[in-house]
């Protein structure tokens, strides 16, 4: 796999997704919305030369037409060209009500590595807590919360009350809020979206320290590759909690239903890629700006063996001339 180059393929892929799913937003569609951002996104799969596997997407066959766990997506084949194998993991819409109500931080988002670099996880849930490269090895999923949170205050050199950690507003975690209330933290409920939460919690600056509670098993592998490229911490548990899940993990060959994953784990490729772009304004992106004459996106792209962050702010003009031209912002 051509780990650079690649890398800005996949920006144009999450671009697409974003300028698309952008225009719906308030709309108050949240299905309308997905349906721009995935349409979109498999059609500029179709440019990039790639032998690309879904293994997180849509769903199983039968319930997604499009991005479905299994399909097969890259430019047609040419004679006498290789192209790269590479597993590919999709939200093309994260956030989706987030986009539909045009609150912020939706992303267009993906991931990839060579074959087998990226746990292929089950549509449950996740127990997490997620946190900056300075809390490596520090955080204990089966610990009490304080516990937790006194660990990454330590590592972070401040107090627990110093701490701000995100958590996703659902009723299944009244009693984990309770908890970081009491040991003292301070909290910032947030509606959808704990990957770009998880994103924030490993970058210095973004004002938020952790991320803690129970979300979506797919956006914990798509996570866990962006913190790969970050050097972030995570641990992570399936929530395997009905027989048909039960089936579901053993047909898809994971042995412990109850194992506790780390990032590599989640993401153990060697060339780990993730590319994200806003949709709506948020903490680390901005949203896609339309005006006359064009488009304006912001991504953000992470190589792991090349050790990159970048930020890419592309204009996308649009093919009638004239007009008032670029800003420079
Ligand atoms: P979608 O945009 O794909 O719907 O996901 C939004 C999200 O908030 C994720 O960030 C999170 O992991 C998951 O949903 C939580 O699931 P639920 O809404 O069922 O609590």
């Amino acid at each position: 796999m051509v780990e650079e180059s690649l890398a800005f393929e996949f920006v144009r892929v999450v671009e697409s997704a974003a300028l698309e799913s952008a225009r719906t937003m308030g709309q108050g569609d949240g299905e309308s919305a997905d349906r721009a951002a995935v349409q979109a996104m498999r059609a500029a799969f179709e440019q990039i030369p790639i032998r690309g596997t879904i293994v997180i997407g849509e769903g199983e066959r039968d319930q997604a037409p499009m991005l479905y766990i299994g399909e097969v997506v890259g430019a047609p084949a040419q004679p006498g060209f290789e192209y790269p194998a590479v597993d590919i993991a999709v939200d093309p819409l994260e956030g989706t009500n987030l986009c539909a109500t045009g609150a912020a931080n939706s992303i267009a988002v993906l991931a990839a590595s060579e074959p087998g670099g990226l746990l292929h996880a089950p549509d449950c849930y996740m127990e997490k807590i997620i946190a900056g490269p300075a809390c490596k090895d520090a955080l204990d999923l089966d610990a009490p919360v304080k516990y937790n949170l006194k660990a990454i205050a330590h590592c972070l050199d401040r107090q627990v009350k110093d701490l701000v950690i995100m958590v996703l507003d659902r009723p299944r975690h009244q009693e984990l809020i309770q908890q970081i209330r009491t040991a003292g933290a301070r909290i910032r409920l947030i509606g959808d979206g704990d990957l770009s939460a998880g994103i924030a919690a490993a970058v210095r600056g973004a004002g938020v320290h952790a991320v803690m509670g129970t979300g979506g098993a797919p956006e914990g592998v798509i996570t866990a590759a962006a913190l790969k490229c970050l050097h972030g911490e995570m641990v992570g548990r399936l929530v395997v909690n009905t027989p048909e899940l039960h089936e579901r993990v053993a047909s898809m060959g994971i042995r412990d239903p109850k194992k506790i994953y780390t990032v590599n784990d989640l993401a153990p490729g060697q060339q780990v890629i993730f590319a994200a772009c806003g949709v709506t304004d948020g903490a680390l992106l901005h949203g896609v700006r339309f005006w006359g004459e064009g488009a304006r996106t912001h991504s953000l792209v992470l190589t792991s063996a090349s050790r990159k962050v970048r930020f890419v702010d592309t204009v996308h003009m649009s093919k009638a001339p004239g007009g008032r031209g670029v800003r420079l912002y």
